[in-house]
């Protein structure tokens, strides 16, 4: 044991096997983006408290950061036919967002050309054939292009060309649609850098929403976001996972300003643990969970030189059998490891067939103490088969737990553990006289995300100038 410290101590990293004797433990060569190291370090300056629980921050947040990035709007399968539409929302600013051909998504300022009215309510979807203000009735086409105004003869200034909706960038990617506010935006592909070629193996596009749950959530949208970009807190928050998750030994990766990753071990037990259980006892526990009813109902732990391969194995037969998906192309630390990516400033998409999670989090109106907190599940669309429609939304207010939504399954007793931390670190910021700290390496994701928050206010600060 008092070797095991002192190589901790010397080398940075937790003990516990790294990725390399994962994946050599595994044998089966997973592809080389997962076997990747892209961390260095970012410094160790603490971060005033009052980012998180300033308004003045969250103007800044508003005015340099969110009107410059590409933001994940909602899934192309959420607007499947024409005229189908939903509104994004962030702080002030509203977008909807529309299926205007068969092939096409547009997006537009919701603010009317006339007087302003928002044209369709902050917050709503649905299906319009045209775009008509509630106000005085001015129309657009799905296309934005200006159709019909009452007393025309009233505004012989009102040219049609000039009129149309102000019309917002687009790009889509995985089957999601993002939006950027500002019109001299980068593309979006070179925003993504590396997340496309990531997900090539077991695309986003192919799959289908199988939950898609807000909840609001009284602690600021970073306080959220944070609490997801690590496994630092499983030892302290989620004690019940740590005899088959390696959690202090998870692997971290940023690139470039936008992209950053996780990778947690899942049938291996945490370097916490100073009586870990066996390889049998976590195959046990991972197949037939904590209790006995799935033995009872017969089933058999697949025959597997390792929990990881028995919970691969199985992982397999399953999406096969439930999703017609044969996802017999993976190693298994795809399968089974929980690896997590970010995408600035707000997007985390799960690589992880066990677990398909997408993350979204957004400010509550434009008040720092209160967020959107979104879980989506991405479960693949059958090989052969037609794609299924994807589960109706459900939201959730402040007081409604995450266990509300049966379809989020087994992970949302472990949203309940997050989320009763949040609101204390929210009070807690608002009271706290010292800087908050960060470790060097478990907690480089979000030191990595305050860096590029920072690139966008202090450009946006210096143009104010
Ligand atoms: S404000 Fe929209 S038609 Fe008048
Ligand atoms: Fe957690």
């Amino acid at each position: 044991m008092s070797h095991a410290k002192s190589a901790e101590q010397t080398s940075g990293r937790s003990i516990g096997p790294s990725a390399d004797e994962v994946f050599r433990l595994d044998g089966d060569n997973p592809p080389s983006f997962l076997r990747e190291d892209s961390y260095e370090s970012l410094g160790n300056a603490t971060l005033a408290p009052n980012r998180y629980t300033s308004q003045e921050f969250h103007d800044l947040e508003m005015k340099h950061m969110w009107t410059k990035v590409w933001q994940m709007a909602c899934r192309e399968e959420e607007i499947p036919k024409i005229g189908d539409y939903v509104v994004h929302d962030i702080g002030d600013f509203s977008v909807i967002v529309v299926r205007s051909k068969d092939q096409t998504i547009d997006a537009f300022l919701n603010a009317c050309r006339h007087r302003g009215t928002q044209l369709r309510e902050s917050g709503t979807r649905g299906n319009m054939s045209r775009i008509r203000c509630p106000f005085h009735g001015w129309t657009w086409d799905l296309d934005g292009k200006l159709q019909s105004i009452p007393c025309r003869w009233d505004f012989p200034e009102v040219i049609d060309e000039g009129y149309k909706l102000s019309s917002v960038k687009v790009g889509t990617w995985g089957g999601f649609v993002f939006i950027n506010l500002d019109p001299d935006a980068d593309s979006l592909e070179s925003y993504l850098g590396v997340l496309p070629s990531h997900f090539e193996r077991w695309p986003l596009e192919n799959r289908s929403l199988t939950a898609n749950v807000q909840r609001q959530l009284n602690c600021n949208w970073k306080v959220a976001l944070e609490a997801f970009l690590e496994a630092y807190h499983v030892v302290q928050t989620h004690p019940q996972a740590l005899p088959f998750t390696g959690d202090s030994n998870t692997k971290y990766d940023v690139w470039g300003d936008n992209v950053s990753r996780l990778l947690t071990w899942s049938g291996i037990p945490s370097p916490h643990m100073e009586n870990p259980p066996s390889d049998e006892e976590i195959t046990s526990m991972l197949v037939f969970g904590v209790g006995t009813e799935a033995r009872a109902e017969g089933v058999e732990a697949p025959k597997a030189p390792s929990a990881r391969h028995a919970l691969a194995e199985l992982l397999k037969a399953q999406m096969k059998e439930t999703f017609g998906a044969d996802l017999s192309h993976l190693t298994v630390t795809e399968l089974v490891d929980s690896t997590q990516y970010f995408l600035f400033p707000n997007f985390c998409p799960w690589l992880t067939p066990a677990l398909p999670l997408v993350y979204r989090f957004r400010p509550y109106g434009n008040d720092p103490d209160k967020c959107l907190m979104e879980a989506q599940l991405l479960h693949p669309v059958p090989d052969d088969g037609p794609r299924p429609d994807p589960v109706p939304r459900r939201e959730l207010g402040p007081d409604d737990p995450f266990t509300d939504a049966p379809e989020l399954s087994q992970i949302s007793p472990v949203f309940e553990q997050d989320m009763g931390n949040l609101h204390r670190i929210q009070r807690g910021l608002k009271t706290a006289k010292e800087g908050v700290t960060l470790g060097d390496y478990q907690e480089i994701r979000i030191r990595h995300f305050h860096k590029t928050l920072d690139k966008y206010l202090a450009a946006g600060q210096k143009d104010d100038r």
